[in-house]
């Protein structure tokens, strides 16, 4: 039997849109206001899904705190309240929220085993979000 458990965190995080692969003009095209020079910040609100086989014993398919300690240090403790431009993982990556899921992704890894990441969700404003659920031909 498979299920899925998700659980929502909250990060606050500044970031500016701009890649130096397009010039000035390319990069406003392409980022409008969110390439303004002085960045600007959100409420990120990241959300996990996790699924894999409910435990016998516990009746659960991740220990919850498990999972919000791994999430807190691999994730929440690198990236909140940050300017995600200065991380590492965004040096060569232009900080949108589509790169932000993945990073996600990818910190957790297999850290959830032998749960399983299902996806990770990101909502940047009320109106947007963004999802990524791993390698496409994985
Ligand atoms: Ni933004």
């Amino acid at each position: 039997m498979n299920a899925f458990f998700g659980r929502r965190y909250t990060l606050s995080a500044s970031h500016r849109l701009h890649t130096p692969q397009l010039t000035a003009e390319q990069n406003r095209a392409a980022y409008g206001k969110c390439n303004n020079p002085h960045g600007h910040g959100h409420n990120y609100v990241v959300e996990v899904l996790v699924g894999g086989a409910v435990d016998a014993e516990t009746g659960m398919v991740i220990n919850l705190a498990m999972l919000d300690e791994i999430m807190q240090t691999r994730v929440l403790d690198r990236f909140d309240h940050t300017n995600l431009n200065s991380d590492p993982i965004f040096a060569n990556r232009v900080p949108t929220t589509e790169n932000l899921c993945k990073a996600v992704f990818d910190l957790l890894g297999h850290a959830l085993a032998p749960a399983i990441l299902a996806h990770v969700r990101v909502e940047e404003t009320e109106n947007n979000f963004f999802e990524y659920c791993g390698p496409i031909n994985e």
